[in-house]
């Protein structure tokens, strides 16, 4: 795993970027895993920043799929998950909309959305690029603790804390919905590449136990531990808690004195 201790947000969200734009650079066609909530928005904002000046890639050929989506809201509610990638990204880089895929959160086909949304991954041919954010408590997507370490796409139901830091999208957390389709952690570790981001200090103690806690469904983001390539971007608070955000520091800093630029 290369954790990549940084200071400021803005200095993830330009690494970020850097990392997400070399992907559709060398593949125009790159399949991109997309988190929603705030910590990749900076990210988000700077690719369109890039994209708007012109000097980021084309990103016609890309297909995008979200992590999650909630489950109960009206299609055409502004805090679905499909509307928030169009609005916060994927609208902005001018990637079509039928390139962009999300859970299928529709009731009656609910049985067979978290299998139907697997085979559209890999029909795409898997997930390039993942990004991910991490929750306080150390879920992933809505993986929340206690989540199978192989699980697939499915319905999982939200814990109170998640509800209550989701509650700022939705006026309350009585409105945020109790149950998402979400990309199970087996789905997660199927994509080549993992982008984790984590910034703010309410990320700190999820992040030490998720990067160096032991493998365990009580954090399910520990599951990184078993891909062969993730990258962990971290801000001088969220990265507070790492015993060896030292090492992790020098182990960047040489990075380009390796072969192959990473260290995993
Ligand atoms: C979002 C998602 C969640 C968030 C996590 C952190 O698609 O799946 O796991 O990444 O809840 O949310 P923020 O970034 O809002 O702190």
């Amino acid at each position: 795993m290369e954790v990549v201790p940084l200071t400021t947000g803005s200095e993830v969200a330009e690494l970020a970027a850097d990392i997400l734009e070399a992907a559709v650079r060398a593949n125009p066609r790159a399949v991109l895993g997309l988190a929603t909530g705030s910590t990749p928005l900076p990210t988000y904002a700077a690719l369109i920043e890039r994209h708007d000046r012109g000097d980021g890639p084309s990103y016609e050929a890309v297909q995008c799929f979200t992590l999650d989506e909630y489950l109960g809201l009206p299609p055409d509610h502004p805090q679905t998950y499909r509307a928030t990638i169009a609005r916060e990204l994927t609208d902005r880089l001018h990637i079509p909309s039928s390139q962009v895929h999300a859970p299928d959160p529709d009731p009656d086909g609910l049985t067979t959305a978290g299998e139907r949304y697997e085979k559209a991954i890999v029909a795409a041919g898997g997930i390039d690029v993942q990004v991910l954010g991490i929750g306080a408590d150390g879920h992933l997507a809505f993986n929340e603790p206690g989540s199978s370490l192989a699980s697939l796409t499915r319905v999982k139901t939200l814990t109170e804390q998640t509800r209550h830091d989701n509650a700022r999208f939705f006026g309350s957390s009585e409105q945020v919905p109790r149950h998402a389709l979400t990309q199970g952690l087996g789905t997660i570790l199927r994509a080549r590449r993992l982008l984790l981001l984590a910034t703010g200090s309410e990320k700190s103690s999820a992040l030490a136990a998720a990067v160096e806690g032991p493998l365990s469904a009580a954090c399910p983001a520990s599951v990184l531990q078993l891909h062969p390539d993730v990258t962990v971007l971290t801000d001088a608070h969220a990265g507070s808690s790492l015993a060896r955000r030292e090492h992790y520091r020098e182990v960047y800093a040489a990075k380009a004195e390796l072969p192959n630029g990473a260290d995993n």
